[in-house]
């Protein structure tokens, strides 16, 4: 997997309340990142910001943007013209905690009129804060207090141009994932791996054929294997952000259908059930 541009190196310089956020209480400590100043082209100057930290609403229970949060705000950031080409008629967040990212996606996209957003998150208290977040930018968005996408499925059903997901991921004991409040957030079990791995099968179901998921990773989640996965599904991706905390390595991964991996994966599930039938054919 290639590395191919880390945009977020210069937001801390214009972002001077990052700080109080830019640290992630978790089990596995605080993390710091270091970055290095690389002057914005004039597009990037030109086009809307992220949402803006001292407008976001803050709750004990619920996540407060952190440098995950950042660094894929970043990654979108680093897409928006793309975004904007994309025209998206909807984007959803699954686990929107504080509502930062989708308000920082929805001022991306802008007044094109006909996007919808929708966030999700199975803790109440953080889809009351991503409302009062977006209400305080002025932008709007369907929120839902779900576990993932559960009973939005058929609603959805390959109709997402964007995706997004920072899971929990900070690797702990089973008992602590879905915890109350706040442990939700970053509790994520096995590797890292227990609400990622729940996730990643929804995907294909969700995206509409030209759209767009990224998901939050570190390293410790195996992200390697996480590609192999979607790539089985059909999926191509890429690193689009990497960055080094002190204790370990972030990454926002962007996937996309990839025809030639799409009509193999569809192969290979034909190939596996044929090969089934035949079995239980030679079986009775
Ligand atoms: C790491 S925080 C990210 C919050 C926000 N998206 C951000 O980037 O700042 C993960 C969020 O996912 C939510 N969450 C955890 N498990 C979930 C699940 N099974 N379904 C929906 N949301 C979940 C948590 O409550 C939390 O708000």
């Amino acid at each position: 997997m290639d590395v191919v541009l880390d945009v977020g190196q210069w937001e801390a310089e214009e972002r001077p309340h990052e700080h109080e956020f830019g640290r992630r209480s978790s089990s596995s400590g605080s993390r710091r990142v270091s970055r290095e100043y690389r002057r914005p082209t004039i597009e990037e100057v030109a086009l809307p910001r992220s949402a803006d930290v001292r407008l976001v609403a803050r709750h004990r229970d619920v996540y407060e943007p952190c440098d995950d949060s950042f660094a894929l705000v970043d990654a979108l950031m680093a897409d928006q013209a793309h975004l904007r080409e994309l025209d998206p008629k909807l984007c959803v967040e699954v686990g929107s905690g504080s509502g930062f990212v989708i308000t920082s996606l929805a001022l991306m996209i802008g007044d094109q009129g006909s996007t919808r957003f929708l966030a999700t998150d199975l803790n109440p208290t953080a889809a009351e804060a991503t409302r009062e977040t977006l209400a305080a930018h002025g932008v709007e968005a369907e929120t839902v207090v779900t576990d993932l996408l559960d009973g939005l499925e058929k609603h959805l059903e390959k109709s997402v141009d964007v995706l997004l997901f920072n899971p929990p991921y900070v690797p702990t004991e089973e008992e602590d994932v879905g915890g109350p409040g706040a442990m939700a957030a970053w509790a994520g079990g096995d590797r890292g791996r227990t609400v990622i791995d729940r996730f990643l099968p929804l995907v294909d179901g969700l995206l509409s054929p030209d759209g767009w998921l990224y998901m939050v990773t570190l390293t410790t989640n195996d992200p390697q294997e996480i590609c192999r996965i979607m790539k089985k599904q059909g999926f191509a991706s890429r690193i689009v952000i990497q960055r080094q905390t002190e204790e370990e390595s972030l990454q926002v991964i962007k996937f996309w259908r990839d025809p030639a991996e799409s009509e193999k994966s569809k192969e290979e599930r034909t190939f596996g059930s044929l090969s089934l039938k035949r079995l239980a054919f030679w079986r009775s």
